[in-house]
């Protein structure tokens, strides 16, 4: 089977050919970056405008990449939510399009489905990806839009066990970039300046739901402390003392995720977690949560880098199980902006 996947939900605007088994033929993804970087984070219009343009020489890229014409296509998964609803739009609505001119069954797929089945990608025919986790496993959402623990015990049975009260990782990463400064995306700045300071901080920040038994997170607290630091400080940090604040803060907020990562896996007897999301791309999470998993038995799987961002990919493999059972949504697809984490199993 081939699917062609698309993805808009927020700023980048990718298509991808994967295979039934996860083998990623071609994954295209153009940045919005540059365009929100001077707003200091995604303005929805121009994310909607910028996918305007340049979906179609996404697919077409794709396609190319991969080799094939839209006639080799077996089926079309496009991410349906949650997201922008002006940038979900654009992909359903190509999606739609392609899918009635060309008679291809096509499917809206959950974005966070997407992310969370990520580490079944390989790379490409003939280059062996990490092995495949094993069900069940737990896995740890980490975006920045979503902070959640799922026990998945198949690709159609996934449990939500925890999720953010408040902010998501990402999101007080970006937040917290705000706040000292720095640009966006604030995750991967903050994860720069935190690698410049060598030293232990001197700062702690508390870890939200840190000790609580509850698999929720909260991370509006950390973000809180470090705004009410900076403004108590006589001018804005700078240099060391900045790098020093973001290496604190970057390790309050790891230190829950990697914590209650683990704590999912022991309580469900699930020897097996996997990290995805665009906050996995961090090198201090990798790392700690591939320590502490190691200390407690646990086999921890990280997608590659391109698949934990945003990328069709993850959203062309998503659609896999629901394109095999024949569904088809052409003339139904449709942009559902709040798509619940309640919906993961369905779509
Ligand atoms: O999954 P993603 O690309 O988009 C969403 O679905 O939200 O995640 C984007 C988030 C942003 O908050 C960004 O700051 C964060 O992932 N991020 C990182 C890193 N790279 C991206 N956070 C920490 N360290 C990184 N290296
Ligand atoms: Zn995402």
């Amino acid at each position: 089977m081939l699917v062609l996947g698309i993805e808009t939900s927020c700023d980048e605007t990718s298509a991808a050919v994967v295979t039934g088994d996860g083998r990623v033929l071609s994954n295209i993804v153009a940045s919005q970056v540059g365009t929100h970087a001077p707003f200091g984070g995604v303005v929805p219009e121009l994310a909607s405008r910028r996918h305007v343009q340049d979906i179609i020489p996404a697919i077409r890229a794709a396609l190319e990449a991969a080799g094939i014409g839209l006639s080799a296509v077996d089926g079309i998964a496009v991410t349906a939510g949650p997201g922008l609803i002006g940038a979900l739009m654009v992909g359903i609505a190509v999606a739609g399009a392609m899918s009635w001119a060309a008679s291809i069954p096509a499917v809206g797929v959950n974005h966070i489905r997407g992310h969370l089945l990520a580490v079944f990608l390989r790379p490409k025919f003939g280059e062996e990806g990490e092995a495949q986790p094993p069900f069940p496993f737990i896995a740890l959402v980490v975006s920045g839009g979503h902070t959640s623990l799922f026990l998945v015990r198949g690709f159609g049975g996934i449990e939500l066990l925890g999720k953010t009260r408040d902010d998501a990782a990402g999101e007080a990463l970006d937040k917290g970039a705000k706040i000292l400064g720095l640009g966006y995306p604030g995750g991967p700045e903050v994860e720069r300046c935190a690698l410049g300071f060598e030293a232990r901080p001197r700062v702690r920040f508390p870890r939200g739901l840190g000790s609580s038994a509850s698999l929720d997170f909260s991370f509006s607290g950390v973000k809180t402390a470090l705004a009410m630091r900076v403004r108590s400080s006589s001018a804005p940090p700078d240099g060391e003392e900045r790098d020093g604040l973001c290496k604190a803060y970057q390790e309050a907020i790891v230190d829950v995720l990697v914590k209650k990562a683990i704590r999912a896996c022991r309580g469900h007897g699930v020897r097996d977690l996997v990290v995805a999301g665009g906050v996995a791309s961090n090198a201090h999470l990798r790392r700690e949560v591939a320590l502490q998993g190691q200390k407690a038995g646990i086999e921890v799987r990280i997608p590659p880098m391109q698949f934990c961002t945003d990328n069709a990919a993850m959203i062309a493999f998503a659609g896999v199980e629901k394109l095999s059972r024949g569904v088809n949504e052409t003339g139904s697809l449709r942009a559902v902006p709040t798509l619940g984490i309640a919906d993961l199993a369905d779509i």
